[in-house]
């Protein structure tokens, strides 16, 4: 497991900080049941991407991202996502620790428990260059593109899963046993050529899923 931060008030679920240690990309978790909505564990990508020690993230609210330059519509977007449930996906104006602006491509998206309640939300944060032709935009191409190879179940389990499902519930949407759908998964992360479900749910994001 790589390096993930998630201190004792806070303590989540094993299967969900996996989800966040096996990424290669800045990720967050947040509480939604606890008042507005803190970070409660971050991978040490986050940290090397934000300047921000853990001591800074955990606990507060993901808006210390934003600043002046941070176009209010975009929060709009995200804060509409997270009050609707809905994975979101914008490029935002953010700013790193010493103020640094930069474009960052970032994904909310909800992530239930086994009875079908929100327990968490899942951020993932990735840094747009300037100059680079639309790095976003290769990336969703590249997604797209794995993604239409899919057969028609397996795009389903995609979806279900972008959508923050367990395998319980896919099983149940698809009328399939839970361990078909964890087969499922497994193939899907080789296919995708994922090592975590967090980068997973980014890449069905990004392909438009
Ligand atoms: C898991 C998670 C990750 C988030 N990541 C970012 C982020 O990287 N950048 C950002 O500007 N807002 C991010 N947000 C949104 C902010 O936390 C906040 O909801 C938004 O800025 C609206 O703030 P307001 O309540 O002050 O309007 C994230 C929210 C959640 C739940």
């Amino acid at each position: 497991m790589g390096q993930v931060f998630n201190p004792a008030p806070y303590a989540v679920a094993s299967r969900v900080l996996r989800m966040i240690a096996d990424s290669p990309i800045a990720s967050v978790i947040s509480n939604p049941r606890i008042e507005d909505n803190p970070l409660v564990a971050c991978n040490k990508a986050f940290c090397d991407l934000t300047g921000y020690g853990p001591d800074a993230i955990i606990g507060r609210n993901c808006r210390f991202l934003a600043g002046p330059g941070t176009e209010p519509w975009l929060t709009a977007a995200i804060s509409d996502g997270v009050r609707e449930h809905r994975p979101v996906l914008v490029e935002i104006l953010n700013y790193k620790a010493d103020g640094t602006p930069f474009r960052n491509a970032v994904l909310v998206a909800p992530m239930y428990d086994e009875n079908g309640d929100l327990e968490y939300f899942l951020g993932s944060q990735v840094e747009l260059m300037d100059e680079a032709p639309g790095p976003s935009t290769t990336r969703r191409i590249r997604a797209a593109e794995i993604v239409k190879t899919l057969s028609e179940r397996q795009r389903q389990v995609l979806k279900l899963a972008a959508n923050g499902l367990m395998n319980k519930q896919i099983a149940g949407e698809l009328g399939l046993s839970e361990k078909t759908v964890k087969m499922h998964r497994g193939i899907l992360m080789e296919r995708l050529g994922v090592r975590s479900s967090a980068t997973m749910v980014r890449l069905a994001v990004e392909a438009g899923l």
